[in-house]
């Protein structure tokens, strides 16, 4: 049984939104949503940012009835759910959701968040977790992002976070070992990102609340430094070279056959998740021209009609 606060409900966005306008027609739905939410204002005011970005928006004001339409037949790219209702919790409504579609993406709302129910979400395999006030913008990434994943990913596949209360209680003791220390940002982005292997919005807000930072802050050092990555990676990690010396000595070449044969393109991860292909602006080592870093190994004087073979090394 949940524990949250009953009671006045906490705001749902930083700015009232009922006075955006619902778009009409859209030629090309991006994909298709589900809100379910025991409160009106917030279903009305999700449909009123998601639908003009060209979603198509359902909504239920129960998990039951949610169930209902998923029993019916209706499927969903993203289900963006609240935690507090008070027929079926988030929680056992998103349960029982992962019975009937395991591959759903799902983005959980909440007034009142605490460490226990981001751990129960978190092994139900969320796209992200938005403590209410969130902006439209954050619950247009999320919303964008579960439906990036739907695409993309194969059932067990990268797109989803291989997430789980384990993991979750590692990055409370990596944010633990660091936050009484100056300067602690980046060695827990360092440490969770090894942890992880990437830094998706949800691992961002998760070390916000941890350190006690604005999101904004966490988000703006991630983008900054190139050594943290926000896409998922595979388990070995391919950077091609596209630098001037490269680019001469033929490098895109190198990059449209390793695109073929992975049949990814840049900044995907093959469906095993073994390989992820990533292009780079010089390595450090032009004098190796044309170089392909794999994980840390670099692979120097390719040529391109021979270069997949430094894929045997890692079969
Ligand atoms: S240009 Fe490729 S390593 Fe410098």
């Amino acid at each position: 049984m949940r524990t949250e606060p009953k009671g006045a409900s906490a705001p749902v966005f930083e700015k009232d939104l009922l006075n955006f306008p619902v778009a009409k027609e859209e030629s090309k739905v991006k994909g298709r949503i589900l809100v379910v939410d025991d409160e009106p204002i917030v279903l009305k005011s999700c449909e009123r940012v998601l639908a003009p970005e060209g979603f198509e928006v359902e909504t239920s004001e129960s998990g039951p009835d949610a169930l209902r339409k998923l029993d019916n037949g209706k499927s969903f790219d993203v289900i963006v759910t609240d935690i507090k209702m008070p027929e079926m919790d988030g929680i056992e409504f998103m349960a029982e959701v992962r019975k009937k579609d395991p591959d759903v993406g799902i983005v959980l709302i909440t007034g009142y968040p605490s460490q226990e129910s981001i751990k129960e979400a978190l092994t139900l395999r969320i796209v992200d977790y938005l403590p209410k006030p969130f902006s439209p913008a954050l619950l247009k990434e999320a919303v964008n992002k579960g439906v990036e994943l739907r695409r993309k990913a194969a059932p067990t596949g990268p797109g989803v976070l291989d997430y789980n209360e384990a993991i979750a209680a590692k990055l409370d003791e990596i944010i633990a070992r660091y936050k009484e220390k100056p300067g602690s940002l980046i060695p827990v982005l360092q440490e969770s990102q090894e942890l992880v292997g990437y830094l998706p919005p949800v691992v961002q807000r998760h070390i916000a609340r941890g350190l006690n930072l604005p999101v904004s802050e966490v988000h703006g050092v991630v983008s900054f430094y190139s050594f943290f990555t926000m896409k998922p990676k595979g388990k070995h990690n391919i950077r091609v070279c596209l630098g001037t010396a490269c680019y001469v000595k033929r490098s895109e070449e190198i990059l449209a056959k390793l695109k073929d044969r992975l049949n990814i393109d840049i900044g995907e991860v093959t469906p095993d998740k073994k390989y992820s292909l990533e292009s780079v602006r010089c390595l450090g080592a032009c004098g190796l021209a044309p170089v392909v870093v794999v994980d840390k190994d670099t692979h120097g004087s390719l040529n391109p009609v021979t270069a997949l073979d430094i894929l045997k090394e890692y079969e």
